[in-house]
């Protein structure tokens, strides 16, 4: 994926989910490392680790360019949260920045468009990179409600967010029927939904539009990437099983430094 007109460097993010022990990450950041080779030069390079493995993916990736992400995060700076993690805490182990709202999350722990918007700000208040997720849900896609599901994720999840910082947010366009199914979106669907997104970032400031870089999930492989990573608006992907393996992953980076 050559870099785009606007300007927008492809980004390549692994989710790893509630996968990996310490022992297991820090093999994963050497074998990454040898596998990146030129393409790494190419493209911005993020792992999202469960929270134990953070300061050894941190300190692993150290001086290499690869952003650490956590998988989310407390809106508030501290308090009586039980079992909860803040912004200055992620910031203090060297975190880059934060998933935020994934369809995991929003279904099993009832995150809320409102609460997530709540989230991006203090991500961004606190110096760390939110990548906020939307997406839709199947039903919603075949009941004709995709773009109101999205639009209203956008919206609320942006909606803090004062217009000149809204080039600092990535969004990570997620159908939920996609993830972890084996069913990715095609190109056209892909292209669609995102460039839908664009235009909801448009309708706040056609500057941020341009910047911000909007990435497709959803059952990204290495056998599909290369198609979904043509489309114009597709900025790069946010990959869950294919980023396990750190020689999947890397063939993933390659194909996005196209
Ligand atoms: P998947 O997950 O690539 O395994 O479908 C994507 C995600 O949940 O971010």
């Amino acid at each position: 994926m050559p870099e785009a007109p606007s300007g927008r460097r492809p980004y390549m993010v692994g989710n790893w989910k509630m996968h990996k022990t310490i022992v297991e990450a820090r093999a994963y950041v050497e074998e990454l490392l040898s596998s990146l080779g030129a393409a790494g030069g190419h493209v911005d390079v993020g792992v999202c680790p469960p929270y134990t493995a953070l300061a050894a993916a941190v300190d692993g990736f150290d001086g290499t360019g690869v952003r650490v992400f956590a998988q989310n995060m407390s809106a508030a700076r501290d308090g009586a949260e039980t079992g909860e993690v803040s912004a200055p805490m992620l910031l203090e182990l060297g975190v880059a920045g934060v998933v935020l709202g994934h369809s995991e999350r929003r279904r099993d722990q009832g995150e809320t468009d409102r609460a997530l918007g709540e989230k991006v700000l203090a991500a961004l208040d606190a110096g760390l990179e939110p990548i906020l997720c939307v997406g839709e849900t199947e039903q919603e896609r075949d009941g004709g409600e995709m773009q109101r599901r999205l639009r209203h994720q956008v919206q609320e999840g942006l909606d803090q967010v004062p217009p000149e910082r809204l080039g600092e947010v990535t969004i990570a366009y997620e159908p939920v029927w996609a993830i972890g199914t084996d069913r990715s979106a095609t190109p056209e669907q892909a292209q669609e939904a995102i460039a839908f997104v664009r235009a909801l970032v448009g309708d706040r400031s056609e500057e941020a539009a341009e910047r911000v870089r909007v990435l497709y999930g959803g059952s990204v492989k290495p056998d599909n990437a290369a198609d979904i990573f043509s489309q114009p608006d597709v900025d790069g992907a946010l990959v869950g099983g294919a980023s396990l393996e750190a020689a999947d992953f890397a063939e993933l980076v390659a194909a996005a430094a196209g």
